[in-house]
């Protein structure tokens, strides 16, 4: 129905866990990206993206009832993000997206936002 959370339409916190899982598994296979993650707490990242992105489409708020605001600019600024960055997480996420086999009209909501927000991050333009 119409009041329907966009977190609820695409099934909940399963399918971000799940979409979450297969990004990573395409980060730890990446020469570029890997070394930027903390690989003593992997499961700990996957679980910071995973709440991220649940309770920003409409789901529970544990995100930011253990982290805080969001900030994510702020939270990415140790890191040297540039368009080949961006480009590998967003390679990656694609992977995981399409993995999904959500319908048309959702798989591309959420991508259109993940390809935005890639954008929003890079601090690196030179890089
Ligand atoms: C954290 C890289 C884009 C959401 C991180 C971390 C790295 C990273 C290395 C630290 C992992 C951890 O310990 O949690 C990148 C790169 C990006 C990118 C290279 C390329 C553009 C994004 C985007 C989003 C996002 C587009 C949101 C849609 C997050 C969140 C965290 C995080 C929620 C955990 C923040 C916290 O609570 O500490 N990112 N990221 N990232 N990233 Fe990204």
């Amino acid at each position: 129905e119409e009041s329907q959370s966009f977190y609820d339409a695409v099934g909940g916190e399963e399918t971000f866990r799940r979409l979450v899982h297969r990004f990573y598994e395409g980060v730890v296979d990446d020469p570029l990206l890997w070394p930027l993650y903390p690989e003593e707490d992997l499961a700990g990242a996957e679980d910071r993206l995973s709440l991220f992105l649940m309770q920003y489409w409409g789901g529970p708020n544990t995100y930011s009832a253990q982290r805080g605001h969001p900030r994510l600019r702020m939270r990415h600024n140790p890191f040297v993000i540039g368009a080949a960055e961006r480009d590998a997480w967003l390679r990656h996420m694609h992977d995981a997206v399409v993995s999904l086999e959500l319908p048309e009209e959702l798989e591309k909501r959420l991508w259109d936002y993940l390809v935005y927000a890639a954008h929003s991050m890079v601090n690196a333009p030179g890089a």
